[in-house]
C-alpha cells in the first residue's frame, strides 16, 4: 500500500502538533512495513511569508494529488489588520472549497480520566459523546454578495443555502447517526431566518430515507444552552457553517480542552483532517501544545481514508490509556485535580506512540497464533 498525505503545518502551534501526528503515522508505517508518504507544504501565514499568498498553487496541487490532507492550524496576529481575503484563514477557506469536502465531522466526548478538566460538573459530562456535523462550504462564510461598502461605512455578508447543499450534508449526518446512537438533532434559527426554514424542511424530508434514525430540531440559542447543561442528551448535531463553528468550540467544554478535539472533512475529492483548535499564537514555540487533537484527527484519517478501522480504534484507546496513566499537557494540567504528570508536546506524542505500538504488537501477536 502507498498512501500519500500532504501535510500542511501552517502557523502557531500547527507545526508542533503536526510533527506528533506524523510521528504516529510513521510508527504505523514502520510496523506494517507499509508506506505512508508525506509531502509537507506551506499554508496560511507561513505561506504568505514564503510565497506571498496563503494558499500557493503548488500547495493546492499537492493536496489535490494526495490520498488525504493533514493540516495543523492557520492564523497569526501579525495579519489581524488585513481584510478577510488576504489573511491566513483565507488559505484554509480556499483549500476547503478546492477539496470540496462539505461535511465537517467534529466529535466531542468526555474522557473519564480528565472529566475534572471540564468546567462542567462531572455528573453532567459523564457519558456525553456528541458528533457535530458542520456544513462547511456554504452559508455566511462563502455566499455572495459580501464585502465593505464604498466608504467602509457598512459591510455585508450573505447567508444562502440551496436544498441540494442542505440535503447532501444531512445525508452524511444521518449515515453517521446510523453507526452511533441513531439520533440527529438539527440545529437552526427557523424562528427568524428563511435559510433555516429551508434547512428544517429539507432535513425533515431527508429523514424519511432513514426511518431508524430519530430526528429532532432545535434553535441554535437553545442548543448552546443544552450543550453545556445536558450534553449527554445529544448524539449527532447537524448544523450550518457558522453555527457549527461556534457550537464545536463550545462542545470542547465537554472534553475539557479545545486541544483534545480532532476533525475530518469529507464528501469532496480529497478528505481533510485537522485539529479543531487554532494556531494558539500565545503558546506557539513553547513546546507545551496539546497534540491529542491532532492525533485524534489521525485516528479519523485511519478510519475514514486509510480503511484501517482497527488501528483507528487502537489509537483512540492509546490516547485514553495515556490520560488514564496521569499524563497531562499544560492545558489539561491547569484544571486537573490530584497528581498530574505534566508533559510537553513531544513527550505526549511519544507516550501515545508507545501505547499505540504496544497495542499493534498485541494485535499482531494475536493474528500470528
Ligand atoms: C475552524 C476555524 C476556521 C473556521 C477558521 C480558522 C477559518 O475557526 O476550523 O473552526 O472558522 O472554520
Ligand atoms: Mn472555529
Amino acid at each position: 500500500m502507498s498512501f500519500k498525505i500532504t501535510v500542511l503545518p501552517g502557523d502557531g502551534v500547527g507545526p508542533e502538533v503536526c510533527r506528533e501526528a506524523v510521528r504516529i503515522l510513521r510508527a504505523l508505517s514502520h510496523f506494517y512495513n507499509s508506506e505512508f508518504r508525506f509531502d509537507e507544504r506551506p499554508i496560511g501565514g507561513a505561506a504568505i511569508h514564503s510565497h506571498g499568498t496563503p494558499l500557493p498553487q503548488s500547495t493546492l496541487d499537492a493536496c489535490l494529488e494526495s490520498d488525504a490532507v493533514f493540516l495543523g492550524a492557520v492564523g497569526a496576529p501579525e495579519f489581524d489588520h488585513l481584510p478577510p481575503d488576504q489573511r491566513p484563514e483565507a488559505g484554509l477557506l480556499c483549500l476547503r472549497t478546492a477539496l470540496g469536502g462539505f461535511a465537517n465531522l467534529r466529535p466531542a466526548a468526555s474522557f473519564p480520566a480528565i472529566a475534572d478538566c471540564s468546567p462542567l460538573q462531572r455528573s453532567r459530562v459523564e457519558g456525553a459523546d456528541v458528533l457535530i456535523v458542520r456544513e462547511l462550504l456554504g452559508g455566511l462564510y462563502f455566499s455572495e454578495p459580501r464585502g465593505f461598502g464604498q466608504n467602509d461605512d457598512y459591510a455585508i455578508n450573505t447567508m444562502r443555502y440551496s436544498t441540494a447543499e442542505i440535503e447532501r450534508v444531512a445525508r452524511i449526518a444521518f449515515a453517521q447517526a446510523q453507526d452511533r446512537r441513531k439520533k440527529v438533532t438539527s440545529v437552526d434559527k427557523a424562528n427568524v431566518l428563511e435559510t433555516s426554514q429551508l434547512w428544517r424542511r429539507t432535513v425533515t424530508e431527508v429523514a424519511k430515507d432513514y426511518p431508524d434514525v430519530k430526528l429532532d430540531h432545535m434553535y441554535v440559542d437553545a442548543c448552546a444552552m443544552h450543550l453545556i447543561s445536558n450534553p449527554a442528551r445529544f448524539d449527532v448535531i447537524l448544523t450550518e457553517n457558522l453555527f457549527g463553528d461556534i457550537l464545536s468550540d463550545e462542545a470542547a467544554a465537554i472534553t475539557g480542552s479545545l486541544g483534545m478535539l480532532g476533525s475530518a472533512t469529507i464528501g469532496g475529492a480529497v478528505d481533510l483532517y485537522e485539529p479543531v483548535h487554532g494556531s494558539a499564537p500565545d503558546i506557539a514555540g513553547l513546546g507545551i501544545a496539546n497534540p491529542l487533537g491532532a492525533i485524534a484527527s489521525v485516528a479519523m484519517l485511519l478510519r475514514n481514508s486509510a480503511e484501517m478501522p482497527h488501528e483507528a480504534a487502537d489509537l483512540e484507546t492509546a490516547i485514553r490509556q495515556v490520560l488514564e496513566a496521569g499524563h497531562r499537557t499544560h492545558d489539561l494540567a491547569l484544571h486537573s485535580q490530584g497528581r498530574a504528570h505534566v508533559v510537553g508536546v513531544r513527550e505526549m506524542g511519544g507516550l501515545v506512540e508507545q501505547a499505540f505500538v504496544g497495542m499493534l504488537d498485541r494485535r499482531f501477536a494475536y493474528h500470528a497464533v
